[in-house]
């Protein structure tokens, strides 16, 4: 043990020294040795192409073991808190790190109803952005502008004004997402009704809310209040990475989120919902051939992936995909004739499973491999797929941004690098 507390478990060895690092070790018992001494005692960095090795931060918000499939949030399973929470209380518990009693959590969504219309300009705002411009696009920027909107709550340093801004993300992220959506298709867009839950006003804000089966509409909200759940965080993946990063500059909670958004779009990350349906409709096109398909996955020429299939961190399965699954089945029983691209995706993933390619690089399918299905059913297009996979992120993106807020060893982000361009060379010849 050294002055600072801090075990020195690890001692690197290179040419001409040695470099004891300190050996932290995590409430599961993960190890992690500390480098940041590293450049100035050793005088080297260490190279992670990925992060896939670094850790970023210390954070006491969402727990994930890849190897055994298990996601915690807050120490909760998320098989604990799909089967008996709620997307606002799981959205408090992520926030402000324990569960809210009754009345803390009647307050919670009070105030995210009372707060959920947009002020007039920014409605003129959204309506006048390309209404056939994608959705994810259309989110980022209206989410950008909140900044603007909402000018007296971007100080990161003021307690209150984020607090004010948590609340106005939290409750105007579906408006604005609706209005995206009705303004895409031609309709006019609806305001909030603060008498129905958040989850129901979404869908009603999105749909109008006269599907003509109070039992569907039901059966509706609670698939996505699941869905939501499900994606509410997930510690340190890019989009999440994205808001640390950018909030470490002290950038407003806004501008951090929005370029989370930005991040969340592409197709290796949230993208892969849409980029799902979108491969399983092309699969159709080719009749359904899954085993040319997978042919032309397993050629890496072809430069196709699988998507929906892989993780970063998950190397068994990923909890939130096996939930998702018996979900889609529940939804699509409901439909009078069975969903073609539900069985194509039920074969694809039997026959990728069955096939040594997939398993022996521990390929499961993920979140985003049947959630796609379940969006169609309700009715939404394929472009705002990830728009949903955002409302349902942002409590986690807020907790991280929060909590690297006020940690004591959170420093702006600014990795290294290895130059390995042109040795210096003569501008004049
Ligand atoms: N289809 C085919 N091969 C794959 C796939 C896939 N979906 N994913 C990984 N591989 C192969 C990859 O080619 C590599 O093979 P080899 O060792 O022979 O070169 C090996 O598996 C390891 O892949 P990697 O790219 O090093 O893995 P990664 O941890 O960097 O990438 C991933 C993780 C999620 C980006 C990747 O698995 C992927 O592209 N999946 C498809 C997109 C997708 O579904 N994304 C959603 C992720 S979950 C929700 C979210 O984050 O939003």
């Amino acid at each position: 043990m050294s002055e600072d507390g801090k075990e020195r478990a690890v001692e690197l060895r290179y040419e001409g020294g040695a470099h004891a690092l300190p050996l932290l070790t995590g409430t599961e018992g993960d190890k992690a040795f500390e480098a940041k001494t590293l450049l100035s005692h050793a005088g080297m960095v260490t190279l992670d192409p990925g992060f896939a090795n670094t850790a970023a931060c210390q954070s006491k918000i969402t727990y994930i073991d890849g190897e055994a499939g298990i996601l915690r949030y807050r120490g909760y399973p998320i098989q604990d808190l799909a089967a008996g929470s709620s997307f606002l209380e799981v959205a408090y518990l992520l926030i402000h790190g324990e569960l809210p009693g009754p009345g803390e959590l009647k307050d919670f969504s009070e105030q995210l109803r009372a707060n959920a219309a947009l002020p007039v300009e920014m409605r003129a705002m959204i309506d006048a952005l390309p209404r056939d411009g994608h959705p994810m696009v259309l989110l980022g920027a209206a989410v950008n502008t909140m900044a603007a909107f909402y000018a007296d709550t971007v100080d990161p340093g003021d307690s209150d004004q984020v607090d004010r801004a948590t609340l106005l993300l939290l409750a105007q992220l579906p408006t604005i997402a609706a209005r995206i959506y009705r303004n895409s298709v031609g309709e006019q867009p609806l305001e909030p009704d603060h008498s129905l839950g958040y989850v129901e006003d979404f869908l009603r804000m999105t749909f109008g809310g006269d599907s003509g089966s109070k039992e569907l509409d039901e059966l509706y909200a609670k698939a996505m209040d699941l869905l939501l759940i499900l994606h509410a965080d997930h510690e340190q993946n890019c989009s999440t990475a994205t808001v640390r990063v950018v909030g470490s500059s002290q950038a407003s909670l806004y501008g951090s989120v929005s370029a989370g958004i930005n991040a969340l779009f592409g197709p290796l990350h949230g993208g892969a919902n849409q980029a799902v349906l979108e491969m399983l409709e092309e699969i159709r096109g080719l009749g359904g051939d899954v085993d040319s398909f997978l042919a032309k996955v397993k050629d890496k020429e072809s430069g196709t992936r699988l998507m929906g299939f892989g993780h970063r961190v998950y190397k068994n399965f990923d909890p939130r995909s096996k939930e998702i699954k018996g979900l889609a089945a529940q939804i699509l029983d409901r439909q009078e004739q069975p969903d073609e691209l539900f069985e194509l995706a039920l074969r694809l993933e039997g026959q990728a499973l069955a096939d040594s390619y997939f398993t022996d690089r521990k390929l499961y399918p993920n979140v985003d491999f049947y959630s796609g299905v379940i969006y169609r059913a309700m009715g939404f297009p394929t472009t705002m797929f990830t728009v949903l996979f955002a409302i349902g992120r942002l409590p986690g993106w807020i907790a991280h941004w929060r909590e690297q807020r006020l940690d004591p060893a959170a420093r702006i982000a600014r990795p290294r690098q290895l130059y390995v361009g042109p040795a210096k060379r003569s501008y004049n010849g």
